[in-house]
C-alpha cells in the first residue's frame, strides 16, 4: 500500500488538472455511472465525523473518506477546522492500495467543484470582481478555483477575524498575483461581485441577500448541516439554485432546508443538480441578469476522483512510501 503524507499530495494535486477530473465525477453521476451512497454524519460532543465511500466506474475509481468538522480545533487545539485521510481501492480486487491525507485534497476538490459551477454558471466578461467571505482553508482554494476559470481582476475578502483577512491577503496574493483587498463589510464587497463564494463556520448569514447584484454568480460551500446556514431566505428565493445533490441538499443544508422550513420557497426552487448542468440536460444561465447559486455540501464522487488523479500521478512520479500491512 502506498502511502502520501500532506507535502506529496500538495505536490501532486493542482486545481485545474482536479478542475478536470471533478467535471468528469459530476458527469459520472448524472450519467448513472457512480455510486455513492449518502454519507454517514456521526456527531460527538466536539464536531462532526463523515464517513464518505463513492465508486466511479469510467474512471476506475474506488474509495472512502474519513473527515472531520471541528470547529474549535484552531483555538482550542492549534489545529485545522477540516482533518481527513483517504483511503483508495483497486475496484478489480477491492483492496486498499492507497492512503492519502485528505485535509488538502478536501479543501482542493471543495475549490474544484466550485471551479466546475462556476465554468458553466458564471458570466463570461474579462476582469471580474469575486468576493470571498471567510479567510480559512476552504476560501483559499474557492478563490484559486476562481482565478482558474475566469479572468478575476481583483478580490475582496470578509472575515469576522481581521487576522484571518490579513494572512490571507498576504499569502494568496502572492500565490495567485492578484489584488486582494479586505472588504469594509459584506454589503459594500456586494456592490462590486461578480462572482461571490461563502466559505464560512458561521450558522447564521453572513450577508444580505437582497443587496446581490443582479448577474451575480455564487458559490456556497460552508453550511452542511440542517441547522446552520450561510444565507439568508432572500438570496435562496432570487436565486437559480443548482445543487451538489439534491438529495443531499435536502438532507444536510440548513441554506435550504431553512427557507423550505419557512415557507419561502418549495423543493421545485431547486432547479438542478451540477452534474445535469455539466452533461447538458439542463440548460444553464439564461441571460446576463440571472442570479445562479451553486450550493455545495461536498460529495464523496470529488474525494475519489481527486484521490486518482493523485495517485495516478504517484506512482507514475514514484512519489510516496510503499509499507506492507
Ligand atoms: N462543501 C464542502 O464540500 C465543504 C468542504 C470542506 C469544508 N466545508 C465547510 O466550509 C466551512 C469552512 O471550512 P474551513 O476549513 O475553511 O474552516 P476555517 O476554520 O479554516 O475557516 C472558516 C472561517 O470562517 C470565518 N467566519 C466565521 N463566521 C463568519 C462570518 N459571519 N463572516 C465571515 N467569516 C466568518 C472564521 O473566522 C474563519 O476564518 C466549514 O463550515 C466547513 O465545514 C465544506
Amino acid at each position: 500500500m502506498l502511502l502520501l503524507n500532506r507535502d506529496e499530495v500538495k505536490r501532486l494535486l493542482d486545481m485545474a488538472g482536479c478542475i478536470e477530473a471533478v467535471e468528469k465525477a459530476f458527469a459520472e453521476l448524472a450519467s448513472g455511472t457512480a455510486v455513492m451512497p449518502l454519507r454517514i454524519n456521526l456527531f460527538t460532543p466536539d464536531g462532526l465525523a463523515l464517513y464518505m465511500p463513492a465508486y466511479l466506474k469510467k474512471m476506475g475509481a474506488l474509495s472512502c473518506k474519513v473527515v472531520t468538522s471541528y470547529k474549535a480545533n484552531p483555538q482550542k487545539h492549534g489545529l485545522p477546522t477540516i482533518m481527513g485521510k483517504m483511503l483508495l481501492q483497486d475496484p478489480e480486487t477491492g483492496d486498499v492500495i492507497c492512503t492519502m491525507d485528505a485535509a488538502y485534497l478536501t479543501a482542493v476538490r471543495t475549490g474544484a467543484a466550485s471551479g466546475v459551477a462556476t465554468k458553466y454558471l458564471a458570466r463570461h466578461d474579462r476582469g471580474q470582481t469575486a468576493v470571498i467571505f471567510g479567510a480559512g482553508v476552504q476560501a483559499r482554494a474557492q478563490l484559486w478555483a476562481m482565478t482558474v476559470v475566469r479572468d478575476i481582476a481583483r478580490a475582496y475578502v470578509y472575515d469576522i477575524s481581521r487576522e484571518a483577512v490579513r494572512n490571507f491577503i498576504q499569502e494568496m496574493g502572492e500565490q495567485l498575483d492578484l489584488e486582494i483587498v479586505a472588504a469594509e463589510s459584506p454589503e459594500r464587497a456586494l456592490e462590486e461581485a461578480d462572482i461571490i463564494c461563502t466559505a464560512t463556520s458561521s450558522p447564521t448569514p453572513v450577508f444580505p441577500g437582497e443587496k446581490v447584484r443582479e448577474g451575480t454568480h455564487l458559490n456556497c460551500v460552508g453550511s452542511h448541516t440542517p441547522e446552520t446556514r450561510e444565507l439568508d431566505s432572500a438570496i435562496i428565493k432570487r436565486a437559480k439554485i443548482i445543487a451538489d445533490s439534491r438529495q443531499a441538499c435536502l438532507n444536510e443544508a440548513g441554506d435550504i432546508i431553512i427557507p423550505l422550513r419557512e415557507g419561502a420557497i418549495k423543493e421545485s426552487h431547486l432547479y438542478a443538480e451540477l452534474g445535469e448542468v455539466v452533461t447538458s440536460k439542463k440548460p444553464s444561465r439564461t441571460d446576463d441578469k440571472e442570479i445562479t447559486l451553486f450550493k455545495s455540501t461536498g460529495l464523496a464522487i470529488q474525494d475519489a476522483a481527486a484521490a486518482k488523479l493523485v495517485y495516478d500521478k504517484a506512482v507514475a512520479m514514484g512519489i510516496g512510501t510503499e509499507v506492507e500491512l
